[in-house]
């Protein structure tokens, strides 16, 4: 195992009700900007619970942080916050309102240019922020990380400091009932692919992570079909929210390593082709695996074994039936996994290279040598 160190400060609140723990989250006297996307928290009753929750709290509300939240959206926000001098920041909502508000809480404190903050440059301070999650895929809401979409320069840009974990995050996993069956499959989705690529690279003497990462692929895949066929099941909806907080929080991935390709290339998809995220990762994750499946044998053998139960024949056939199962699974989830479901053909391949050489990601995974040739491969496997 290699050398780290971990510190996950955000407090979870997890469980039906726990909004009512706000008022006492947020510092009394705090001037809350609270932030959120479109108009599902008014319509499952989130918005009122956080409204009582709030009561005595100065708050200056802003509304319509996308989905791939937009930099020129969050100006505004940061906009807001100043002319109502708000020195707290609540978001309510997926990955994009989470992300969004990390990157408003940074942009508030920076001196300079905020798109410093999404080129380069590390956040100094930041506002602090707490959050109410409702829709688990992420794992934004106790990391320290967010991705902004830069519209005009068509580009997904991610940032990252240990000043932007949320103070506290507030999962009730009743606040999902109300998600489209789509974002049900796309945080399932997401969730597994974050522990896959902390997981499927190679052996590292790290057995305990290695059996923390299968519990959760195992629970991802017993549940997440029936979060579909079941929306109000609130132990199967529990189990998902507490299984993609945990995908992406650092535990996991403490002291090994790392393969983060298929979220890099994915994220160009997005950013040229507007996919959804856990979409692109549907798309690239069983053809990266089918690539680099010599450079993963030894996991992939694992994997197949210990999450698929896939024992039987030889080792070539059992890392294809892997392949195959973790596809049929995605497709399961309702997620396609290839491009051409997406309308794109070999066509649209060079554009992303030409992204991915843009933007130095020329020597992705594990190994470093997932070179553009080997990007082009992967992306023309998953057509
Ligand atoms: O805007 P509203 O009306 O709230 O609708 C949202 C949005 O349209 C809807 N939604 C959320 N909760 C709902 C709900 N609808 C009904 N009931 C609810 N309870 O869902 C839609 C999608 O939301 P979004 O936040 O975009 O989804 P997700 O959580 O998948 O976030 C995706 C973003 O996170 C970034 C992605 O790149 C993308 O921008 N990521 C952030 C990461 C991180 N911070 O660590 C890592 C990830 O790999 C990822 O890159
Ligand atoms: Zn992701």
């Amino acid at each position: 195992m290699r050398n780290f160190s971990f510190h996950n400060p955000t407090k979870i609140h997890f469980g039906e009700g726990q909004i009512a723990k706000l008022g006492q989250e947020i510092p009394a006297g705090s001037r809350v900007l609270v932030t959120h996307g479109g108009g599902s928290i008014f319509q499952n009753g989130v918005w009122a619970q956080v409204e009582a929750a709030l009561a005595g709290f100065a708050i200056s509300r802003f509304a319509g942080i996308e989905a791939n939240p937009q930099f020129d959206t969050l100006l505004r926000a940061v906009e807001q916050a100043r002319r109502d001098h708000c020195d707290f920041i609540l978001a309510i909502g997926g990955g994009s309102v989470i992300d969004g508000s990390k990157f408003i809480a940074a942009a508030l404190c920076h001196a300079g240019e905020p798109l410093e903050l999404l080129t380069g440059a590390r956040a100094k301070a930041a506002l602090p922020l707490g959050c109410v999650l409702t829709l688990g895929a992420t794992g934004s809401e106790s990391n320290p990380h967010g991705v902004v979409t830069h519209v005009a320069r068509q580009e997904k840009l991610p940032f990252s400091s240990p000043l932007l974990f949320p103070r506290f995050a507030i999962l009730d996993p009743c606040t999902t009932f109300s998600l489209p069956l789509r974002q049900v499959g796309n945080g399932v989705v997401d969730a597994f692919v974050h522990t896959i690529e902390q997981y499927l690279t190679y052996p590292a003497d790290a057995p305990l992570q290695d059996r923390y990462a299968e519990g959760l692929l195992q629970t991802l895949i017993e549940e997440g079909p029936k979060a579909l066929s079941n929306p109000e099941d609130y132990r199967v909806r529990a189990n998902l929210m507490w299984c993609a907080t945990q995908a992406l929080n650092g535990l996991i991935g403490c002291g090994v390593p790392q393969d983060w390709a298929s979220h890099l290339i994915g994220h160009e998809l997005t950013a040229l082709y507007h996919i959804d995220h856990a979409r692109t990762l549907a798309v690239v994750l069983p053809a990266l695996l089918a690539e680099r499946r010599e450079a993963k044998r030894a996991k992939l053998l694992q994997y197949a074994e210990r999450v698929w139960q896939l024992r039987e024949g030889s080792e070539d056939r059992r890392i294809d039936a892997a392949i195959a199962a973790t596809e049929a699974f995605f497709k399961r989830m309702g997620v396609p996994t290839r491009l051409s479901e997406h309308g794109l053909d070999a066509d649209a391949i060079p554009q992303v290279l030409a992204q991915l050489q843009r933007h130095q990601l020329v020597a992705l995974g594990e190994h470093r040598d997932i070179d553009l040739e080997a990007s082009e491969r992967i992306l023309l496997r998953a057509l």
